[in-house]
């Protein structure tokens, strides 16, 4: 398998590539990858000759330097799951902050055309002008023709889109289905940080989400959100920190329902220090 450490070496090798015609997938990560991950890969192979996934945990998205500092970092087993799954197809970029940032360690500002503005724009100051950051430096330095991103961080996929849109970036955005663990969890490289009580107790999440969706159909999103808050209230180890029901294409929250909209609900829960994030199709 092909592991690049720096962009010159990277482009390079993505040069070779486009010059013979291939297709180039990719899935940028920030690393602890697990079956969520590779789903994404796996449908990137299904479509492009090759497939590069980007390992780097990238600074400015954090507003949280306790969470940056505690972010799991385990590049070999990260390797050793992409090699189960392709060891000639896949192409791996791990860069240093260095090779990404040089020595001004800042991002850029993006506006989304109020996208940025809602959920978990609200909650994490200056994530996604982190988020456009990295992500445009990374499509500049990888060209690829398709990207996969995961709908459980959904407001981000519509961001990139946006972005993609917005500069103009020769890159198709794909957004893949939420891979959940049988008992419902969405998977999270965060996940792999909770403490057994809180891993047992995080289904409630997806559980809750599910009867708030079954909910929706008779009653108003004031009253399901009202719900949804009561029922976390009563939780005695997950903290509620926003259940937003949102047109699924501004992401504004609904005031009220008509037919012709689409709408998804969006959750955010504290279990204990970790912040889980899940989202779900309304109609
Ligand atoms: O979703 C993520 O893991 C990150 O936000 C991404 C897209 C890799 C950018 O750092």
């Amino acid at each position: 398998m092909k592991i690049f450490k720096n962009k010159t070496d990277l482009i390079a090798h993505v040069d070779q590539l486009k010059s013979e015609e291939k297709t180039l997938g990719f899935v940028p990560t920030m690393g602890a990858l697990h079956q969520g991950h590779a789903s994404l890969i796996i449908e990137g192979l299904k479509h492009n000759t090759s497939v590069v996934v980007s390992i780097f945990v990238n600074p400015t998205q954090f507003d949280n330097q306790e969470d940056l500092i505690k972010y799991p970092r385990t590049l070999d087993s990260d390797v050793a799951l992409l090699k189960d799954i392709s060891e000639e197809r896949i192409i791996v970029y791990a860069p240093t902050v260095e090779d990404i940032y040089g020595a001004e360690v800042s991002s850029n500002s993006f506006s989304y055309d109020g996208l940025e503005h809602e959920m978990e724009g609200k909650f994490r100051d200056g994530h996604f002008d982190g988020v456009g950051t990295i992500v445009k430096r990374l499509f500049e330095i990888v060209r690829p023709d398709n990207s996969y991103f995961g709908e459980k961080d959904f407001q981000q996929l519509m961001i990139i889109k946006k972005l993609v849109e917005k500069y103009q970036i020769p890159v198709k955005v794909n957004g893949c289905k939420i891979y959940r663990a049988k008992d419902g969890l969405a998977m999270s490289s965060r996940n792999t940080r909770l403490k057994p009580e809180y891993r047992a107790a995080a289904p409630f999440i997806y559980k809750t989400l599910k009867t708030a969706k079954e909910k929706f159909g008779t009653k108003s999103a004031n009253m399901v959100t009202e719900w949804v808050e009561k029922e976390f209230a009563k939780h005695e180890l997950l903290e509620l920190e926003y259940f937003i029901i949102a047109d699924a294409k501004t992401l504004k929250t609904v005031k009220r329902k008509s037919n012709k909209k689409a709408y998804r609900a969006f959750i955010a829960v504290y279990a204990d220090d970790i912040r889980l994030i899940d989202n779900i199709a309304l109609n």
